[in-house]
Formats: structure tokens, sequence, C-alpha cells
């Protein structure tokens, strides 16, 4: 199966990716922690996206596009995959087209603005597994350390109130059409983001035929 998740920043994408990866079996590719991973390393890949990233803006078409295509080429794609935040252009997904990509579905969370911000400003990450948790909806154990591999818990640096604003508004403008876009080819499907991420899943698992 090849599954896209939509959605605004912090919606529930890559929350929902990875409980659905793990049912079905496949990997979840998400450009954001790939790109997130090379600006810790300080890769010329790193370099070029930070600044874009840190101002809460799309990094450009064509950088994100080479580290998918080279990311699908790997041999854990065989079997199909989710896409965690690819694509979120028109151009994006029309270069999906060209790899002959043929997506199952894609399912679009929606979450009202207002919730997003209180979403983002809580969210924790593992400085090691990458897992991510929330201080209040779903925190770890003991609130500092991650559940699976007890490292330490930060915050994204794209996390702050006004950069937030930034994402959602590049969201509406560039990101957004996709929804009708994917919805004219009859694969979108719509699940609202519930306040218990379990619900969230029950919904998504049944949109996608899994439950
Ligand atoms: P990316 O990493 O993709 O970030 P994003 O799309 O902004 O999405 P987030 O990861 O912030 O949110 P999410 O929807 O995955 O929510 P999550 O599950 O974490 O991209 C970052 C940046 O990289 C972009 O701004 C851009 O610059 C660049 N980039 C990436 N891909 C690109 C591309 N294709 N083209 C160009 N640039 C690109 O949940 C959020 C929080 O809410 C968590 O704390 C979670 O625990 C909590 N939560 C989740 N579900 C629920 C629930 N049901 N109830 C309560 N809390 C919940």
């Amino acid at each position: 199966m090849k599954i896209i998740f939509l959605g605004a920043p912090g919606a529930g994408k890559g929350t929902q990716a990875e409980i659905v990866a793990q049912k079905a079996g496949i990997p979840t590719i998400s450009t954001g922690v790939i790109l997130r991973e090379a600006i810790k390393n300080k890769t010329p890949l790193g370099v070029s996206a930070q600044s874009y990233i840190e101002k809460g803006q799309l990094v450009p078409d064509e950088l994100v596009i080479d580290i998918l295509t080279e990311r699908l080429s790997q041999s854990d794609c065989d079997n199909g995959y989710i896409l965690d935040g690819f694509p979120r252009t028109i151009a994006q997904a029309e270069a999906l087209d060209k790899m002959n990509v043929n997506i199952d579905k894609v399912v679009n969370i929606y979450v009202p603005d207002e919730k997003i911000v209180e979403r983002l400003a809580g969210r924790r990450s593992c400085s090691g597994c990458g897992a991510t948790y929330h201080v209040a909806y779903n925190p770890s154990k003991d609130g500092v350390h991650c559940n699976n591999c007890g490292k330490e818990l930060t915050q994204r640096s794209d996390d702050k109130p006004e950069t937030i604003l930034n994402r959602l508004a590049v969201y509406h403008e560039q990101t957004a059409p996709l929804e009708e876009f994917y919805r004219n080819r009859g694969i979108l499907c719509d699940v609202v983001g519930q306040e218990e991420v379990a619900d969230t899943t029950s919904l998504t698992l049944k949109a996608l035929g899994l439950k």
C-alpha cells in the first residue's frame, strides 16, 4: 500500500503515520525527519534547508524531490510506504506522477488552526529515536525521557509560536490545494483529528480499510 498523510503542521500526521506503518508493516518516509537529520549532521542538504525550516517556509521543491527519489529507491520501499509531509506542493505531487508512483489512499487529517498552536507548542521529540510526545495529550512516563530508548526529550526549533503561525499560513497557501488535487482522483479520505490519539487512529484505520 502507498499512502500519503496530508494535513496542517501538528495535525497528527507523524503520530498516525508511525502507528499505521507498524500495523501495515511498511516504512514511514518523513521528509521533515530526513531534513532535520541532515541539519543535525551539518550535511550540505542540511545547511541549505536550515534557514527555510527555521522561518517556517517550505524547502525548495527540487531539494525535497531529490531526497524523496533517492529514498524511494531503497529496498524497504518495495512493498509500499507511508509518505508523511510529502507532497506539500502541486509541483511535488506532479513529481510523484512522473516517477510513476501510484498512490492508493491520501489520508487528510483535519484539525482547526486554534488547536494546532496548542499541539505544536506542547510537542516534545526524542533526541534519540525521534518518537513524538505531547506534554498534556501524550506525555512520556516521566515527562523528560523517551519511553522507547530513554534519551532526553527536546522541543523542535520550528515549534516557536511565531514560526508555527507562519507554517500554518504556508500550509493554507501552498499545501491545502493538494486536497482538491487528490479528491478529484477519488483517493482522498477525510479524517477529523480527535482529542485522543487512539480515537484518530481508529478513524484513520477505518478510512484505510485496515479495521
Ligand atoms: P514536518 O516535519 O513535515 O512538519 P509539519 O508538516 O509541519 O508537521 P509536524 O511534524 O509539525 O506535525 P504532524 O502533523 O506530524 O503532527 P504530530 O504527529 O507531530 O516539516 C518540517 C519542515 O520541513 C517544514 O516546515 C518545511 O520547512 C520542511 N519540509 C518538510 N517536508 C517538506 C516538503 N515536502 N517540501 C518542502 N519543505 C518540506 O503531532 C503534533 C503534536 O500533537 C504532538 O505533540 C502529538 O503528540 C500531538 N498529537 C497528535 N495527535 C493528537 C491528538 N489526536 N490529540 C492530541 N494531541 C495529539
